[in-house]
């Protein structure tokens, strides 16, 4: 049986997992792929008790690429500098990578690419997307005789516990992020989560694969959940929808949409369905049409079972073009700005409720400069808290409508956008 010697960096949430995986099912792992997955090396910034004593530990990461007894580096330590030295030293050094860095991938993916095109190196990152949810293989692999078309998918589950929670229990963002913290669903520092950044480096590598495209991470339009208020939620409920922090991937020809914002979906599509800490990824195809992949977007041993199957493909030696395409095939990723995005809208006014009057309220803000589908009225008192659903409009004709109300009537407004799968 042949024997392929790993060199783990990171011993954290993802390395802990995979340790565990290669140790408790090594009988299953070796009898599919007749191979020994023997850990001959690790690094941390400190020695971890649940590592066998006989093991080579390393405090300096970029170490283990020099390891004679290493054959593939397994990169879970996450960050963008220590990470990128050891996977491009790794490389130099003839061995292979694997990894769960989205943010590295996503910000350095073409230099890294290209790296391993000029030394035929391998890179597996399935781990870096949607967890333990098989998407870069089955984008890669399974959707390789069609063209993507569209994309949507929810790729934070801190994000979607959060949201869910705010529609389940009528809680305010900052009330429902506290609460995420204390079960462990959000870091200390959620800002890579919350802001929308950590869903973008994930549509970023699932959109290069898409579209035959170099990573773009800083063309990408990114809002987070932390702007969305519980009264949008609430609103959203009444007219049929539920608000999802949306990775967004659309075809349109020599150029894509590419976007993470939170966005009213129909409660009764599929992927609005999709609660709790819960990943999914909805894409539709020219060739194979629609399809769902729902699962754990985190933890230890989901994401560490995404890992050790890479780890598998390099025992089998089975290896795809890291992008879908050779590289020379890459071309640039041109990303429209919303401002051109047409679709429907949601918005959300503050009225002063002196100058507003009930009966003709929609044509009194609106005139006839937007059409609207629905709407929902709240008296607050002194003010009234509204909120509508427009028509198939323009981004940049609905952010004009809304910098020209008036102030007398209008104290506030927000829009969010809303997606409509049909599927
Ligand atoms: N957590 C998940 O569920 C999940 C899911 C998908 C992808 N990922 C990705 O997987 C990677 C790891 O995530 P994680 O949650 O496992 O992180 P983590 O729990 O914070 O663990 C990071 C590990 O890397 C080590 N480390 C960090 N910087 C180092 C350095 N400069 N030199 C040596 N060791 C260093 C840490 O050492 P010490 O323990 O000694 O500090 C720790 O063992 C990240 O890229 C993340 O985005 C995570």
């Amino acid at each position: 049986m042949k024997k392929l010697r790993i060199g783990l960096a990171g011993l954290g949430t993802v390395g802990k997992g995979v340790y565990e995986i290669l140790r408790k099912d090594a009988a299953m792992l070796s009898k599919r792929s007749d191979t020994i997955f023997e850990i001959t090396a690790v690094a941390a910034r400190t020695k971890k008790d649940f590592v066998d004593a006989q093991i080579k530990f390393y405090d300096n990461a970029v170490d283990l690429a020099d390891d004679q007894n290493v054959d593939v580096v397994v990169e879970v330590m996450g960050g963008l500098t220590v990470a990128k030295e050891l996977i491009e030293k790794a490389i130099k050094n003839g061995k292979k990578v694997v990894t769960a860095n989205k943010a590295l991938l996503a910000e350095h993916g073409s230099e890294i690419i290209e790296l391993a095109q000029k030394y035929n190196g391998h890179i597996g990152f399935e781990a870096s997307t949607a967890g333990a949810n098989p998407v870069i293989k089955t984008f890669r692999e399974s959707f390789i005789s069609s063209e993507v078309t569209e994309f949507y998918a929810i790729l934070n589950g801190t994000c979607n516990f959060i949201l869910t929670k705010m529609r389940d229990e009528g809680l305010d963002y900052h009330t429902t992020l506290a609460e995420a913290q204390k079960l462990g669903y959000a870091e200390a520092d959620p800002t890579l989560d919350v802001k929308g950044i950590d869903t973008a480096h994930k549509l970023v590598i699932l959109s290069s694969i898409s579209a035959m495209t170099k990573p773009n991470f800083k063309a990408v339009h990114i809002e987070g959940v932390d702007q969305v208020a519980i009264e949008d939620v609430k609103f959203a409920d009444e007219f049929g929808y539920k608000i999802k922090l949306l990775a967004i991937y659309k075809n349109l020809g020599d150029k894509q949409q590419q976007s993470v914002y939170p966005a009213l979906i129909p409660a009764t599509d599929k992927i609005a369905q999709v609660d709790g800490p819960f990943n999914a990824v909805l894409v539709n195809t020219t060739n194979a049409s629609w399809n769902i992949s729902v699962g754990r977007g985190a933890g230890g041993l989901t994401t560490g079972s995404a890992v050790v199957a890479d780890l598998l493909d390099i025992a089998m030696n089975r290896s795809s073009y890291l992008f879908a395409a050779p590289n020379a095939q890459l071309t640039e990723a041109k990303i429209i700005d919303l401002n051109n995005r047409q679709g429907k809208y949601f918005l959300r006014l503050t009225l002063n409720k002196e100058a507003a009057q009930k009966s003709d309220l929609v044509a009194k803000i609106f005139g006839d400069k937007i059409e609207i589908s629905q709407a929902s009225f709240v008296d607050k008192g002194e003010e009234i808290i509204c909120a509508f659903l427009t028509d198939s409009q323009k981004e940049q004709d609905v952010i004009a409508v809304l910098n020209q109300l008036d102030n007398d009537l209008v104290k506030s407004a927000k829009f969010l956008r809303v997606e409509e799968t049909h599927f």
